[in-house]
């Protein structure tokens, strides 16, 4: 293994790339990365690199985001079929036929999300900032897709009228409220920390409704010592290894996405070393989700 660490830095080093990973990715893939964070950091992040190679540790849409953002540089995903669920609970037919029923109103979509959906949206949002984005349109009437979850939540914090559309994550969406009350019981001096893709009912539980880099700036401000996750539990290494003081339970321990540990040490190696898992976004679909996902960069 740590022949292994060091031949991908070594790889790095030579191709000029950088390793970007989500927090979900597995522990020696966090360790191992240049940066780790949400999904807003990393695509500011990937927008931002003058490094040649950028190699994603996360799931597909990631590495398309990036590749809208950086078509000159070359962007890898080490398990090319590493998807996420939700972003295929909608295709651009689907988004069309759904579009041709409504009056005009502009699409935010979520970036969890195809390249070819985001082609034909208004603009992008991500979990830490889909209120801001939805509050920084002129328009009083939205559709948000694809989660509906994020949508709600969003619709609860805005005077804004939005249309949802039915997606969900299975990996959030499988939280219940009764399995949300009964882990505040067992630990009643944690602080509860839900994901927006949480039901609206297990958000009402929480203390905290954040992205996952909020959640770990606010177990780190925070002078509590414990805290209940309501996210994948992949988040709970990046919790620890950030606060080590301080104690992290899983919401519920069944809370995993398999695509997001899809990625092994030894794909890194290999997708770097053969330049494999190349991901493109073709360039009539990468011009229009350009202007969706730099609207809501701008907004920084
Ligand atoms: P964030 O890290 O942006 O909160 O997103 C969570 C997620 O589900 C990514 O797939
Ligand atoms: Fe998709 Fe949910 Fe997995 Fe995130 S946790 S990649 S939203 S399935």
């Amino acid at each position: 293994m740590k022949k292994m660490k060091k031949k991908i830095r070594q790889l790095l080093k030579e191709k000029k790339a950088i390793m970007l990973a989500h927090n979900y990715q597995p522990p020696e893939i966090q360790d191992l990365a240049d940066l780790c964070g949400d999904s807003l950091e990393l695509s500011i992040k990937a927008a931002q690199t003058d490094a040649k190679v950028i190699l994603f540790c996360g799931v597909h849409f990631m590495a398309e985001t990036a590749s809208i953002l950086s078509p000159d540089k070359t962007v890898l995903l080490p398990v090319k079929d590493a998807g996420c669920p939700m972003a295929d609970m909608v295709t651009p037919g689907q988004l069309k036929a759904k579009l041709d029923k409504l009056p005009p109103m502009p699409v935010v979509t979520y970036v969890n999300s195809s390249a070819s959906v985001k082609a034909l949206s208004t603009i992008c949002c991500t979990s830490a900032n889909a209120i801001d984005v939805v509050e920084s349109l002129r328009e009083d009437e939205l559709l948000m897709l694809p989660d509906r979850n994020l949508a709600m939540y969003t619709s609860l914090n805005t005077k804004k009228k939005i249309h949802l559309w039915e997606g969900y994550c299975p990996v959030h969406d499988m939280l219940t409220a009764k399995a949300g009350i009964k882990v505040k019981e067992k630990y009643p001096e944690a602080v509860f920390m839900a994901h927006p893709e949480c039901r609206p009912e297990v958000l009402e539980l929480a203390d905290v409704v954040t992205s996952t880099s909020g959640m770990i700036r606010y177990a780190g401000e925070s002078e509590k010592k414990s805290f209940i996750v309501g996210t994948e539990v992949g988040l709970i290494y990046a919790l620890k290894t950030a606060n080590p003081g301080k104690k992290f339970y899983p919401a519920s321990a069944g809370m995993e996405c398999k695509d997001m540990k899809r990625i092994a040490i030894e794909d890194v190696a290999r997708s770097l070393e053969f330049m494999e898992g190349e991901v493109k976004v073709p360039e009539n679909i990468r011009q229009p989700a350009l202007t969706a996902v730099q609207r809501m960069i701008d907004l920084y």
